[in-house]
């Protein structure tokens, strides 16, 4: 398989064509944003690390029967993935109350939510990705009934498999956010990537942040964080 012409350049990735119809050569850059663009930064290392921390966790995800766009990883900062029609969502899903839902909702910080809270959000830059609920989806045809129902049954048993992967390595998973897209067959498959950059991961003894929330309030380097984090899921 070789790469071929770039399909889409995003904030933090590059999609490429490939020899293969369906399938993508994703890079993942080094760049930073948050805040929808508005903070960027080039931050060395970053595109390496997401890169083999999202890579190990969609294998260890497909060990526990959870699909996903992931073939295999080409490189350091190269994947290869099925090419899928992404829905026009980020499915969000808190464990512990933090970021935008403490800040909207008046709720403490680290506070353990009763159960999970999934979220839906439109997909769109020009509007800062807003927040929505299942009527939205609907009155805009982002997805059906159905396919809503199987986003949110995928979305709570990738849950359960995450917190318990990250326990594993002493990390607490306060929330995080996926994407997922349609195969050519019309499956639904958990896609894009799944990294400190998407994840809000807290150590279990300290709470100590190990993720984007470090680089989105100034608060100091993230590459030793997201070491910290490739380290220890390596341990697995
Ligand atoms: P953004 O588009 O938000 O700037 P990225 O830089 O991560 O984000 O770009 C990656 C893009 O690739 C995203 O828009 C994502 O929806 C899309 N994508 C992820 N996985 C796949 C896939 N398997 N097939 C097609 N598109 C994908
Ligand atoms: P939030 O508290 O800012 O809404 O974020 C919830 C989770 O979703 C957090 O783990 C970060 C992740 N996230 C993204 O991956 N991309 C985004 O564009 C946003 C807003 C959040």
């Amino acid at each position: 398989m070789e790469k071929r012409e770039l399909l889409y350049e995003g904030k933090a990735k590059q999609l490429f064509e490939t020899t293969e119809p369906d399938v993508l050569w994703v890079t993942y850059k080094n760049q930073a944003t948050a805040g929808n663009g508005a903070k960027k930064e080039m931050i060395a290392g970053k595109g390496q690390l997401n890169n083999q921390i999202t890579s190990l966790l969609f294998e260890k995800l497909k060990e526990k029967g959870i699909p996903s766009h992931f073939i295999k990883q080409l490189s350091e900062t190269d994947q290869a993935i099925e090419k899928v029609a992404m829905f026009d969502l980020e499915v969000v899903v808190r464990n512990v109350a933090a970021g935008s839902f403490s800040k909207r909702l008046g709720v403490e910080e680290g506070i353990d939510l009763p159960f999970p809270v999934l979220e839906f959000y439109l997909k769109d830059d020009d509007l800062n990705d807003p927040i929505i609920n299942d009527d939205h989806v609907l009155a805009l045809e982002l997805a059906t009934t159905e396919e809503i129902n199987e986003l949110k049954e995928k979305t709570l048993k990738i849950n359960d498999a995450l917190i318990d992967l990250f326990k594993q390595v002493n990390i607490r998973l306060v929330d995080f956010k996926l994407e997922f897209g349609k195969t050519k067959e019309g499956t639904i498959v958990l896609a894009d990537e799944i990294s400190p950059d998407t994840c809000r991961l807290w150590d279990l003894n300290t709470n100590d942040r190990l993720d984007k929330d470090i680089f989105r309030q100034d608060l100091g380097d993230i590459i030793p964080l997201y070491q910290e984090v490739l380290d220890r899921l390596t341990q697995l």
